[in-house]
């Protein structure tokens, strides 16, 4: 089977490159002339575990090639993938623009039938409006080629995409008919030979499905950020908390980890945009709602927490940041709490030194006016606390006594949580961490 993906970004390069793996012949288009250049080669554009070999090896063995020719690449295939990016406005509205440039190019290149499917998060309705801008770019083109739209949203996590995408806990495919089905599940074949669970519905089901997934998992995060709040109030412990409901199997130990609030590319923005739809759609998710909000407010806590271990006043201090990136093992930068945290702490006058193991290309974009450092160690040289932001494991087992010789002021602030309150203490450092006094 020939499939073509549009937009090879983090989501369209794993998924072509691991079609590939399977067996599949994919050809990955992008208008980016550089990054398809740069894949060409061999080179890898984004920080992912393991995607560059098996983006060698199926260049190699020609299952897998990359262009800038999306008119070929459409007519190349019968599946059609469309994961180009849909960021959200400032109204919260997603933006489309991406998608119907795609779909319009797609309409324009019809020359048989082929199955379109959206696998970027897109609002529910979209995929009709795909639908509606092919059959408007045919009608234009005098064509009539018949063809079947279809939703398969993405749940891969960076970092740990490859897996995630091989191993998947479930496949969700939305179409409306028996042969778009047909033909998906053929190109999903190796995934029921492991039995990985499909849920076969209506396109606009299996768009809602994303979104619910991603709020309940903004929800989760944001719960237990609130009872670490409250845990600081009390005198509690968060993780004995966060232990104490998550052995309940009902409620699950997964993502309830405290920390600066949640980042990336896809939570911040796919919450603003499920509580925007439903909105329009005259159905407000109250929940989605509250937990923007609590998100927003979990920034601003950790601006001042690292504001009070300054002494209350950030002007002239230096601050050292361990970890730039919205998790670890990725290079992405999007929405990253440490953007927001470290630009208002530059805005009460600190200034910032920082080390991240791989986001330091995207941090200097995004972070133009902080210092940054070769390493963890120099990170530290002369300032007046360490911030650890984002939980690299090369930053769990520091040494300690260089850290407090070449910090000004023996102070940490953990928003991971990774190191222990009492021996932070006793090694002598003033410490602070999330939710746990
Ligand atoms: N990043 C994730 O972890 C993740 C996970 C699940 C779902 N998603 C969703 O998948 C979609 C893609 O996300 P991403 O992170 O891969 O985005 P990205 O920004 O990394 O990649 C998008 C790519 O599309 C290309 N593109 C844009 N317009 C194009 C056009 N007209 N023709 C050809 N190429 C075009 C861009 O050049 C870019 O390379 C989004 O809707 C996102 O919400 C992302």
């Amino acid at each position: 089977m020939n499939v073509c993906i549009i937009g090879t970004g983090y989501v369209g390069l794993v998924t072509g490159a691991c079609f590939a793996e399977f067996g599949v012949q994919v050809v990955c288009a992008d208008k980016d002339t550089d990054k398809i250049a740069a894949l060409e080669r061999g080179e890898i554009p984004i920080y992912e575990p393991g995607l560059d070999a098996i983006v060698a090896r199926n260049l190699r063995e020609r299952r897998l090639s990359f262009t800038t020719d999306t008119a070929a690449a459409v007519q190349s295939a019968l599946v059609v993938f469309i994961a180009v990016q849909t960021p959200t406005k400032t109204d919260g509205t997603t933006d489309l623009t991406a998608i119907e440039a795609v779909a319009r190019e797609i309409g324009r290149n019809m020359d048989g039938y082929k199955v379109v499917v959206t696998k970027s998060t897109v609002p529910v309705g979209t995929s009709y409006q795909v639908k509606k801008w092919i059959d408007e770019e045919q009608a234009t083109a005098g064509t009539s080629h018949r063809f079947s739209v279809g939703s398969n949203p993405e749940f891969l996590r960076e970092g740990a995409a490859i897996g995630d995408f091989m191993r998947p806990d479930r496949v969700v495919i939305g179409a409306d008919d028996g042969e778009a089905i047909a033909i998906l599940r053929d190109l999903y074949r190796p995934l029921y030979l492991i039995e990985t669970p499909f849920v076969i519905t209506n396109i606009a089901t299996a768009e809602l499905i994303k979104y619910a997934a991603n709020s309940f998992l903004a929800v989760k995060i944001s719960f237990i950020n609130e009872m670490a709040n409250l845990c600081e109030e009390i005198g509690g412990d968060v993780h004995a908390i966060a232990r104490g409901i998550g052995l309940d199997r009902r409620i699950g130990s997964k993502f309830l980890h405290p920390g600066p609030g949640f980042g990336g590319s896809c939570f911040p923005k796919d919450t603003r945009s499920a509580a925007t739809f439903a909105r329009q759609a005259g159905q407000r998710l109250e929940i989605v709602e509250a937990v923007i909000r609590v998100n927003e407010r979990q920034r601003d806590r950790m601006v001042e927490k690292i504001t009070r271990a300054l002494g209350g006043d950030a002007r002239g201090k230096a601050v050292a940041v361990l970890g730039l990136s919205f998790k670890p093992e990725t290079d992405d930068m999007r929405d990253a709490p440490s953007v927001d945290i470290l630009q208002k702490l530059q805005q009460r006058g600190a200034t910032i030194r920082a080390f991240d193991p791989v986001a330091m290309t995207n941090a200097a974009r995004e972070l133009p006016d902080v210092t940054l450092c070769k390493n963890e160690y120099e990170a530290c040289e002369n300032a007046d606390a360490l911030v650890l932001m984002t939980e690299w494991n090369q930053f769990r087992m520091l040494d300690l006594e260089r850290v407090r010789t070449l910090l000004r002021e023996p102070v940490v602030v953990d928003l991971r949580n990774v190191y222990d309150p009492a021996a932070m203490r006793k090694a002598g450092f003033r410490y602070d961490s999330v939710g746990r006094c």
